[in-house]
């Protein structure tokens, strides 16, 4: 008999849902929230009851699109958290009732790990052990994966997040929320003109708190010579930063390669969309003689599929959740 899973994600501003057969996705649906760019950034309040309008209707639409009854799924998955507690409440409170009246298991999913298993909704899927570097609006690290739910973080960021600094610059340049789209458009049309500072950070972690810093300074100087200089060197800005983040990104990933000897090399998470990120890692990946796995654009952002993927592995292994679980927003690994 087959297993089906349906996925619920309610981390953030998206409300996703997702319905995987066998390992199979066979529907992946998302709502996004557009009331945020009204205010430069996700507003918790806002996200958490747009969540509530939107679950019934997007667990609708993935059922009628996957063509499945709901009395036909084996168990629901949902993420559990890191994200905005009441965001993740009010996918947690749905799969608990829906999970109960239907009668079927549930699975907790943490949406990092849930980032990493995204490469397992497609195809090729990289081998064991492989290395991921999980690039978020939340979070920035590398994974050594040796298993599906056997994961280890070897290094993270001790500030910001690469995707907050995608959307910090924008914001200082004035680019709509989520900037970190903005930024990855305005860069394809520039030259890196700007040199941005490399953080010295020891190990496998990241920094990238001085980087924003850096360019809010740069930008006050040039605007004080040039008062027109953002709009007249947007793209070779945008470039420049990009280039920057990607290089601390590579050069790390390119180090716990090195230590960990692994050549299977995938990215994930918001930030594994940008086209510079990529297009160097592939470069990257071909110099280095690695396997690399750069999911499709559905799969890097938040998404319900990745979150019935881990569901469905931890299905198999009788990792199931009580009626007690609740949301939790800063879930350890
Ligand atoms: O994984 P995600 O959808 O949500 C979190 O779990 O945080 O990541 C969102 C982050 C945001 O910071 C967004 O600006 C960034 O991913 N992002 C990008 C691109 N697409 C999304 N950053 C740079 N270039 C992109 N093309
Ligand atoms: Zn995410």
């Amino acid at each position: 008999m087959s297993i089906i899973i349906l996925g619920i994600e309610s981390s953030c501003d998206d409300t996703a849902a997702a319905v995987l057969r066998d390992g199979e996705i066979l529907s992946n649906c998302i709502a996004s929230q557009e009331a945020h760019r009204a205010y430069g950034g996700v507003v918790p309040e806002v996200a958490s009851r747009a969540h509530q309008e939107n679950i019934v209707p997007v667990v609708d639409l993935a059922l009628n699109k996957a063509g499945v009854k709901k009395e036909e799924l084996s168990a629901i998955a949902f993420t559990q958290g890191p994200g905005l507690i009441g965001s993740l409440i009010v996918g947690v409170s749905f799969s608990k009732a829906f999970a109960m009246s239907l009668g079927i298991p549930m699975m907790a999913v943490h949406h990092l790990q849930a980032h990493v298993l995204a490469h397992f909704a497609e195809h090729p899927k990289p081998a064991f052990p492989f290395l991921c570097l999980t690039v978020s609006g939340g979070h920035t690290q590398i994974v050594l994966i040796r298993d599906f739910l056997d994961m280890e973080v070897l290094g993270r960021t001790l500030d910001d997040a690469a995707g907050e600094a995608f959307d910090k610059t924008g914001k200082l340049l004035g680019l709509d929320y989520p900037a970190g789209p903005e930024v990855d458009k305005w860069a394809q049309l520039g030259q890196p003109l700007f040199e941005f500072p490399e953080p010295k950070v020891p190990g496998l972690d990241f920094s990238f708190s001085g980087l924003k810093t850096s360019i809010l300074y740069f930008l006050q100087d040039a605007i004080k010579e040039n008062p027109q200089f953002i709009t007249e060197n947007m793209a070779g800005i945008c470039t420049s930063v990009q280039q920057r983040i990607v290089s601390i990104l590579l050069k790390k990933l390119r180090k716990a390669a090195q230590q960990t000897g692994i050549r299977e090399i995938a990215i994930s998470g918001g930030v594994s969309a940008n086209s510079g990120l990529r297009r160097e890692l592939e470069k990257l990946g071909r110099e280095e003689g690695w396997n690399t796995y750069i999911p499709k654009i559905e799969y890097c952002t938040d998404n319900a599929a990745m979150i019935a993927v881990t569901g469905y592995y931890k299905f198999l292994k009788g990792e199931f959740a009580g009626q007690d679980v609740t949301a939790s927003a800063r879930l350890e690994w």
